[in-house]
């Protein structure tokens, strides 16, 4: 196959190079599209636009599959962990035992918030998304290493990136506490990645929390099923902050507000509020599926659907299973999931989402577990933010390697007025 696409336009004809990636996939690099022809590309919401080289995630969505350096989801899900996963995804192989130990030596040392940090904490209203305190808090972690704002490049990249992934956890619980108006706990370092969080939240001054390894085992599986997915909305807009050349912390955090949206990681909360609804009105799902057919409701069936997956999401292959598993141990009964079910069997043998490709995605279960394991509603999004931590982290990471970065700036095709003249405010 030639190694240019032939375009025509007009009379004009230009060549413009094809890209191939190491998995088979083809691109036009279109770059000098505009300066040889004057035209530029539309794609509205980017779904067939490439807008970097990455070596970290791929994905073929049609066939359901996702690997992370080269590796399958489904053998990570069954042998490895959050932390081994997220030292692959950032520095590209996996750690032998010195580099893990390393790794955790420094997630430990610097798990610990600035105690400035927590007068941050008592300027938010009780009420507060902790998605909002998140982002904010990230944000302000960054103030606290003046290295970081210093330089154009990534100082002390170890122990900057270990100190976001350590701390996202201890102000995710710190969050949650706040809005309780219970005291903070301090994280204990004898304690793995995802046991400490749970320490964090759920141990009080009086007792510790029992750590049931299903449950540890749980939350671990749902950060490292969701630690990276390629340029989804909240990755693609972390690059986009990190090509102005903001650091870290800076662009970590507007990732956090971009995948607090309901279409994106805030998906698992709308998918138990979506439950508690259908619960709340006496149905059984069935009025709520036809609804989610019918464009004009404005309703959507929370949970299903996926701009990439159009056959099925592997992780929610793997999640659905650990789901069950908890269920099974915590001898949970819930009217929520019962509905949950329902939705899931009435869409497999129904046309509306056959044709279009609709399966429960990986957040219908991922909410479903939390809500299992006391994790408050509000505080889901908050969970998937710590999982995809190592994903944002290792994009930054590629982006500030490239030897050519550019400034992210897209065009656009101008809808609006043509020219026209002020008109003075008495006259209007
Ligand atoms: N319920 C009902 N209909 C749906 C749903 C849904 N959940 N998702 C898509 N559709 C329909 C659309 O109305 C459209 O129908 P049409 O062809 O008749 O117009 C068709 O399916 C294609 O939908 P698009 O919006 O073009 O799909 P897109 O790829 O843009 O959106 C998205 C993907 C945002 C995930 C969508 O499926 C959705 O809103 N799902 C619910 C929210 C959700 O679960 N988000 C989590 C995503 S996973 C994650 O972030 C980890």
């Amino acid at each position: 196959m030639s190694n240019v696409a032939e375009i025509k336009l007009g009379e004009k004809s230009v060549s413009l190079p094809i890209v191939v990636g190491t998995e088979g996939e083809h691109a036009i690099d279109i770059a000098k599209l505009r300066s040889q022809t004057g035209y530029i590309t539309l794609d509205d919401g980017y779904g067939n636009t490439g807008s970097c080289e990455s070596a970290i995630t791929f994905i073929d969505g049609e066939k359901g599959i996702l690997r992370y350096r080269g590796i399958p989801i489904e053998e990570l899900a069954q042998k490895s962990t959050f932390i081994e996963t997220a030292y692959l995804i950032i520095y590209g192989n996996l750690p032998n035992h010195q580099q893990l130990r390393q790794f955790s030596d420094l997630l430990t040392r610097h798990e610990l918030l600035h105690e400035d940090m927590k007068f941050h904490f008592q300027g938010f209203p009780a009420k507060a998304h902790p998605m909002a305190i998140l982002s904010s808090m990230i944000n302000a972690c960054g103030c606290f290493s003046p290295t970081l704002l210093e330089t154009e490049s990534i100082p002390d990249f170890d122990i900057q990136a270990a100190r976001l992934i350590s701390q996202v956890r201890t102000i995710a619980s710190f969050s949650y506490r706040k809005s309780r108006g219970l005291p903070m706990n301090y994280p204990k370092p004898t304690y793995k990645y995802t046991a400490n969080l749970l320490h964090m939240m759920f141990s009080s001054p009086y007792e510790e929390v029992e750590l049931n390894p299903e449950v540890v085992k749980a939350l671990d599986l749902i950060f490292l099923l969701h630690a990276d997915h390629e340029q989804n909305c909240s990755t693609s807009t972390v690059r986009m902050v990190a090509s102005s050349r903001a650091n870290l912390f800076a662009s970590c955090s507007a990732g956090v507000c971009a995948l607090w949206g309901p279409l994106h990681g805030g998906a698992n909360q709308a998918v138990l509020e979506m439950l508690g609804e259908i619960h709340q009105s006496g149905d059984d799902g069935t009025r709520f599926i036809a609804a989610a057919k019918d464009k004009s409701s404005g309703k959507r069936l929370m949970g299903f659907g996926h701009r990439v997956y159009k056959n099925h999401d592997p992780r929610a292959k793997i999640i659905k299973a650990q789901c069950d598993r908890v269920l099974d141990t915590l001898h949970i009964n819930d009217p929520l999931l019962d509905i949950a079910k329902r939705l899931e069997e009435a869409t497999l043998n129904d046309s509306y989402f056959v044709e279009r490709k609709l399966y429960p995605n990986v957040d219908f279960y991922s909410g479903i577990i939390m809500r299992a394991l006391g994790i408050p509603l509000e505080m889901f999004t908050v969970m998937f933010a710590i999982g995809r931590m190592p994903g944002w982290i290792a994009n930054y990471k590629e982006i500030m390697e490239e030897k050519e970065t550019r400034i992210y700036r897209p065009r656009q095709i101008y809808t609006g007025s043509t020219v026209r003249g002020y008109i003075p405010i008495e006259e209007r």
